[in-house]
């Protein structure tokens, strides 16, 4: 993963190059294929070398996929030290993706597939945090649970820092493109981002919210919320009013339709 993000900050790096470095890793290599041919992308044919799915999908696809996979696998401590339900925690993380996906591509703002990954990895801190401060994310978990506070709370009450600062700072030292950064860092601060990257912020801040209420993970805490009051939905409202004519429950009824792709990206990812 550190090649192919130092290979992406290189502009004399081509789509050949991408492809060799992706197919040192088997395992890299498979997720691809199984993303580039998931309903995800729903391409007209299926492909069978990394090379095609690079050509088909582009650079900066391919890189989002191998961040999500990689990521996915590099922080994945043994089973026996995870602090809290790290499948619960994907597929919190997942539904987020989704969900803001839906969000995007149903209002017209940004870019859709971005947005599923600016989801997946909204909470990266907290998995950080889990493995790199163990002991005390323990304790910030119980905190959570026993007093009912928000994660975030605890984690500043306990560490100093939150998993929100925690996940931009990482991301930023992996050199994704700054978005990812900051949808990390203000997803629980919206009006704190910079504006030009606001909308996409409360995206994945909404759809952070809809897969708590849809109980499809454990994303720390759950909460009572009435969207429309939400900073997320009015920002969102200020990009594309339509979001007011938008019935949330019914919204929300529909995520049914997207549990499958729900499924399948989960399968994927922690296969
Ligand atoms: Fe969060
Ligand atoms: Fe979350």
């Amino acid at each position: 993963m550190t090649e192919l993000l130092k290979a992406l900050g290189d502009e004399d790096v081509g789509m050949n190059d991408l492809a060799k470095i992706i197919a040192k890793d088997p395992s890299m290599s498979m997720n691809v294929l199984k993303i580039a041919n998931s309903a995800f992308y729903r391409l007209p044919y299926k492909v069978a070398t990394v090379e095609r799915a690079v050509n088909m999908l582009g650079m900066r696809e391919i890189t989002m996929i191998c961040v999500a996979c990689g990521s996915y696998r590099a922080l994945m401590p043994s089973r026996n030290t995870q602090t809290f339900s790290y499948d619960e925690f994907w597929k919190h993380s997942v539904a987020t993706g989704v969900i803001a996906r839906k969000i995007c591509r149903e209002l017209r703002i940004g870019d859709y597939n971005i947005a599923y990954f600016l989801g997946l990895l909204h909470d990266v801190g907290k998995i950080i945090l889990d493995r790199f401060a163990h002991d005390i994310y323990t304790i910030v978990i119980q905190t959570t649970f026993e007093e009912c506070v928000p994660m975030i709370e605890a984690e500043k009450r306990l560490i100093g820092e939150s998993h929100d600062v925690i996940g931009g700072f990482v991301m930023e030292k992996w050199k994704l493109p700054e978005v990812f950064a900051d949808a990390a860092r203000y997803h629980h601060s919206i009006m704190e981002s910079p504006e030009y990257n606001r909308a996409a912020v409360a995206t994945i801040s909404l759809a952070d919210q809809l897969a708590r209420v849809r109980e499809f993970g454990f994303g720390g805490d759950k909460s009572g919320v009435v969207f429309s009051e939400t900073e997320a939905f009015k920002v969102i409202e200020g990009v594309n009013p339509e979001i007011a004519d938008i019935d949330i429950f019914k919204f929300v009824y529909e995520l049914e339709a997207v549990n499958d792709e729900i499924v399948e990206m989960e399968k994927i990812l922690i296969a």
